[in-house]
């Protein structure tokens, strides 16, 4: 199979970087399709630790071409920046390895003001963002005044596309008590950092097309988790773009029909970072177990994550929601040595049983989880290369977890080392 899309199937942080680094290995082309530097992937290849936001996972490993899809918001300080902490270990990166599509609409540092502004205001129920700009940023794409990449390559056409952004942003502005933008000042920053963005702007729609026409692999990176989708996830706590394998697509412009097989990556347990519901939260011993053992911080803010058991009904939802073919289970490991573990296989509302999470807020909020019960394992799963090296029980939990989500287990992931991993179904195989 020629192309791979891989999506996080629950609030993000489900592992998606040590699977997307084994996937990039054996990939020609690596793109990311939507999001921007509220992503965080953490990769080591050969003892050295790379933290990339906004570039692609591809950019780490010589002879790969990465690229930023339409899909993405770019923040272009961010990334010369990201690109020099990279080049000062070691790694090369250059127009023939990176490309940028020139369509990609840009954040501002207005959008960074925004977005942190919006949150620190008391009238209205905080999002938990990353404070990084993304929705303010999206917010100017759909609304048609976002600045973008080939914006850059003109000054007069740059200074319209500003001018534009900024009659709606210095009224917004006014409206949350801030200072109107310093026009020339946010002018002289883009023109300043253009040229270090257009040596990697391209056509990345075209590129995309003749790679596939000549065969090569393309893997599509996803970032953050379906449940943090803007239409299916847990609305309005989620982030700006579509997140489902289906923004592969129209992020980067290459036809629904090049995507082979879509991995989903699942946590054996769940976490949530930001605000809004999370039916299987645990507020007790169980949960700080979890989030321990799980070292569950974030990359990209080093907030504490919140944990909970595994919810197998908003998993067969995103797996469904994303054409999932195979699902990749990460962090089993974490599981060792509780005694029991609860699995949530519906909820109940009002008496009723749900197979699905009801999509009105105030529904969510009165749901409680229906759990299953089922033995744990003493013995340590990590490190595990095969299902022999697995306890019967653990070796029960996927088994059951595979049937209630209703996706096979292509991947078992069993410690952040690359080999350590059980593979079932190869995503590339042919
Ligand atoms: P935003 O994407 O910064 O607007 O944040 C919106 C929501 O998405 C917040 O709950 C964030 O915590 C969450 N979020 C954004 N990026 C990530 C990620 O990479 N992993 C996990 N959560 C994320």
């Amino acid at each position: 199979m020629a192309n791979v899309v891989v999506v996080g199937a629950q609030w993000g942080d489900e592992g998606k970087g040590k699977i997307v680094d084994w996937l990039s290995e054996r990939a020609d082309v690596i793109a990311r399709f939507q999001g921007g530097h509220n992503a965080g992937h953490t990769l080591v290849i050969d003892g050295q630790v790379y933290k990339l936001h906004a570039l692609p996972s591809g950019v780490v490993r010589a002879g790969k071409l990465s690229v930023i899809g339409n899909g993405v918001v770019l923040d272009p300080w961010h990334l010369v920046s990201e690109i020099e902490t990279l080049r000062a270990q070691g790694v090369t990166i250059t127009p023939d390895t990176l490309m940028i599509a020139e369509n990609t609409p840009l954040i501002l540092p207005i959008h960074g003001e925004l977005d942190r502004a919006r949150e620190a205001a008391v009238s209205v129920a905080k999002i938990g963002t990353t404070g990084r700009g993304i929705g303010p940023a999206y917010e100017d794409k759909v609304g048609r005044r976002a600045v973008r990449v080939a914006d850059l390559a003109d000054d007069a056409t740059l200074q319209a596309r500003v001018d534009r952004a900024l009659a709606h942003h210095d009224a917004l502005r006014r409206g949350l008590g801030l200072e109107p933008v310093d026009r020339a000042a946010l002018l002289d920053a883009l023109r300043a950092v253009a040229p270090k963005i257009l040596e990697y702007a391209a056509p990345v729609w075209k590129v995309l097309g003749e790679k596939r026409k000549a065969g090569r692999r393309i893997l599509f990176e996803g970032a953050q988790g379906a449940l943090l989708d803007i239409d299916f996830g847990t609305y309005p706590f989620v982030t700006s773009s579509n997140v489902i394998a289906g923004q592969a697509a129209t992020g980067t412009g290459i036809g629904p029909g090049s995507v082979d097989f879509v991995l989903g990556i699942v946590k054996a347990y769940t976490t949530r970072v930001g605000e809004g519901p999370f039916p299987t939260e645990l507020d007790d011993a169980d949960g700080r177990r979890l989030g321990e053992r799980g070292h569950e911080f974030g990359t990209t803010t080093g907030r504490q994550r919140r944990c909970g058991w595994f919810d197998a009904v908003l998993v067969r939802q995103t797996c469904a929601t994303s054409g999932v073919n195979g699902i990749a289970l990460t962090k089993l490991d974490v599981l060792d040595g509780f005694e029991r573990l609860r699995i949530c296989t519906g909820y109940e509302l009002e008496g009723k049983r749900l197979d699905h999470l009801p999509t009105a807020a105030d529904e969510q909020a009165r749901c409680t989880p229906v759990y299953e019960e089922m033995p744990g394992w003493a013995e340590s799963t990590e490190g595990a290369r095969s299902w022999a090296d697995l306890p019967a029980n653990a070796i029960k939990y996927v088994r059951r977890v595979e049937e209630l989500i209703d996706c096979p287990v292509a991947l078992l992931s069993t410690s952040p080392e690359r080999e350590d991993a059980i593979l079932v179904t190869d995503p590339f195989a042919d």
